[in-house]
């Protein structure tokens, strides 16, 4: 009910596409064909004219990974769904754009482990569509993040590897693609204490050796990077395993820093908890901006839902007002 409301206000703020007969991300945000989308820690390319969201797909019992002091609660990893839309009202289920294995322990994708965060890009040099994704171990010490890629925006993708960027660990992540076609990925390292943005190599598909430490000591993860009139704006959360916690947000002139770190973006009731969310992804959109965002229901992965709320930036300031 709670997002049904944010998706009227979102309506009102003129991001109609947002609000049509329910097909909006809320508790039954269902495809063209009826079923309900799987794709959460998702991300969306804007291509040729049609958006396509990439995202986990959560499927199956969630169990706890005994012996951790957090809450690692595990669903199998489902690969990752691909959905398109041309109007970001109606979207398809386009398959799954990146298959995980079954019986291969020692292989990133099989379903014992852990593919989250799926972000895609496309290279206009090699015109191939570039996924990267956090690959882990189901304690998470395995922390890297992995590349696939394809000739189509839909997949099938083909993996390629995963990488300790530069030595580093890296756990949630996002990939940023610049106006002059540079691309960054950005992830929580050095144990969740900090943050690190690596240029990406000009086929997309490596880590370069030009990376910079952000956030330091801050302890966030979650990051959506987004550009606003020449500014690039992170928005991150704290580091609470399933459990939401207030955002926060930080702006610099380079994608690689320095960052300036600013407050909780989200505005009203539930700010300080993102609205019982966690972000993922902002999508620019004619010029505005939508916060994406999972409802994690971490004892039951599957039923996880999302949040899609109007993002604002005036004057450097970013405001996501809640319900
Ligand atoms: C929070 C992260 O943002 C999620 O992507 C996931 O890794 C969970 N932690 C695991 O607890």
């Amino acid at each position: 009910m709670k997002s049904l409301r944010s998706i009227l206000l979102v309506s009102a703020l003129s991001l109609s596409f947002l609000n049509v007969s329910g097909q909006a991300p809320n508790d039954k945000w269902l495809d063209t064909d009826g079923h309900f989308i799987n794709a959460h820690g998702a991300g969306v390319l804007f291509h040729d004219g049609t958006y396509y969201l990439f995202g986990e797909i959560k499927k199956g019992k969630t169990w706890l990974v005994p012996n951790q002091s957090w809450e690692d609660y595990r669903v199998p990893a489902g690969g990752v769904s691909c959905y398109s839309s041309k109007d970001l009202k109606r979207w398809k289920y386009e398959g799954i754009s990146l298959a995980p294995v079954k019986g291969q322990p020692d292989n990133d994708l099989d379903t014992g482990r852990v593919i989250e965060r799926p972000k895609v890009i496309y290279n206009s040099k090699t015109k191939q569509f570039v996924m990267w994704m956090h690959i882990d171990k189901k304690d998470y010490s395995y922390s890297r993040s992995g590349v696939a890629v394809s000739d189509k925006p839909t997949g099938p993708y083909r993996y390629i590897r995963s990488v300790k960027p530069n030595g580093q660990m890296a756990r949630d992540m996002s990939v940023f693609q610049d106006n002059d076609e540079k691309a960054y990925l950005i992830y929580s390292s050095e144990n969740n204490n900090t943050m690190q943005v690596c240029l990406l190599s000009d086929d997309y598909l490596s880590p370069t050796k030009t990376y910079s430490r952000i956030l330091i000591n801050k302890r966030r993860e979650a990051p959506a990077l987004f550009k606003n009139d020449g500014k690039y704006y992170l928005i991150t959360s704290l580091c609470t395993g399933w459990s939401p916690n207030a955002a926060m947000y930080a702006v610099a002139d380079n994608p690689l820093g320095p960052y300036k770190e600013f407050g909780n973006p989200c505005k009203g009731s539930g700010a300080e908890t993102t609205f019982e969310a966690q972000s993922t992804y902002v999508l620019a959109v004619d010029g505005k901006y939508i916060f994406m965002a999972d409802r994690w229901n971490k004892t039951n992965l599957e039923k996880s839902t999302y949040l899609w709320l109007p993002l604002t930036v005036a004057k450097d300031k970013v405001e996501i007002r809640g319900e």
